[in-house]
């Protein structure tokens, strides 16, 4: 689950999203919050996202890197069902429909994603040590 962080990033290994779909959840500790994101891999592509429903201050995978609904066609929030897309984090089915995770910087770096945590997300973070 954990990747190594400084500052404001965290470094994810490429080879802990082999599979396509996949997801690889982490969690880094700035200015003495905990910061929760996800990196999740579509074809050849990657996404960040704060690990925070938008219905309610939860992680979507309840902690257990669980983000995908059955068909592993979209992303889904364990706690209601919330379903967002993957490319885009907008929310298209249950509670918080039309609403959209916050998407975080992820730059590729030959086998490693570096993801990267704006000031207004470490300010809003609700996971508090
Ligand atoms: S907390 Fe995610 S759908 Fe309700």
């Amino acid at each position: 689950m954990i990747t190594v962080s400084h500052e404001a990033t965290a470094v994810v290994s490429k080879k802990k999203l082999a599979a396509d779909p996949s997801t690889a959840d982490f969690s880094v500790r700035i200015q003495g919050k905990i910061v929760k994101g996800f990196v999740v891999r579509r074809g050849d592509r990657y996404f960040a996202y704060q690990n925070v429903c938008q219905h309610l201050p939860v992680t979507l995978d309840l902690n257990d890197n669980s983000f995908f609904n059955h068909d592993k066609s979209l992303l889904q929030c364990q706690m209601h069902g919330a379903l967002y897309e993957m490319e885009t984090g907008l929310c298209v089915g249950g509670p918080c429909e039309g609403a959209r995770l916050r998407a975080l910087p992820l730059k590729e770096q030959k086998d490693q994603l570096i993801v990267s945590f704006p000031d207004e997300v470490i300010a809003e973070e609700v996971f508090d040590e």
